[in-house]
């Protein structure tokens, strides 16, 4: 396993479609190694989740994982790992909630933005078993922020361009109010 350099904002392979993982390749030891790579560099740059194209591999392969206190986002509540293989999510219902999100390909950079309250997450586990879930509140923010990297949008595309300020600013002036609201998200959707 070895981590990986994570492209930044610019760099033309973050704009594109990664493509769908074909079943051989799934099991090829190189898209194994890509996965146990992706892991480590997210884990390496307390990312909240990790996307392959992130990577530089335009396959549409995205991981997320909260592990106890995240400390560029410790508000999130955990999320065990996942590694997600040709993810497809959809909203539950019509229900949207304003997120103040980062990204790691976006240094020194953060914002609100809507994202529905409930998704429906349909995708591939490492091994290729079928997986069928509703992720709700912040984490399913999470899971809508790395899939929209497969399809090469980014947090920015979305966010108020008024409210975009440095990690700085936003401990200063926007942490206090939005760990407020985290909260209110986390007891009203369980997560
Ligand atoms: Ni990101």
């Amino acid at each position: 396993m070895s981590v990986r350099q994570i492209l930044t904002i610019g760099d033309p392979v973050l704009r594109q479609r990664a493509r769908e993982v074909t079943p051989e390749e799934l099991r090829s030891p190189e898209v194994q190694r890509l996965i146990d790579d992706m892991i480590e560099t997210k884990r390496a740059a307390n990312g909240a989740g990790l996307a392959a194209n992130q990577v530089g591999e335009t396959l549409r392969i995205a991981i997320a994982e909260v592990e106890g206190t995240n400390p560029r986002y410790p508000y999130k509540p955990p999320i065990p790992l996942c590694v997600m293989v040709n993810p497809v999510i959809e909203p539950v219902d019509q229900e949207l909630v304003e997120i103040n999100e980062g990204c790691l390909s976006v240094s020194d950079l953060r914002g609100y933005l809507e994202r529905h309250l409930s998704v429906r997450v349909r995708y591939l586990d490492r091994d290729g078993v079928e997986h069928d879930e509703i992720k709700r509140g912040l984490t399913a923010g999470t899971f809508q922020h790395e899939v929209d990297h497969l399809d090469g949008v980014l947090f920015v595309d979305r966010a108020h361009p008024r409210t975009l300020s440095s990690w700085e600013h936003f401990d200063r002036h926007q942490r206090a109010e939005f760990e407020a609201r985290a909260r209110e998200i986390v007891a009203r959707s369980g997560s």
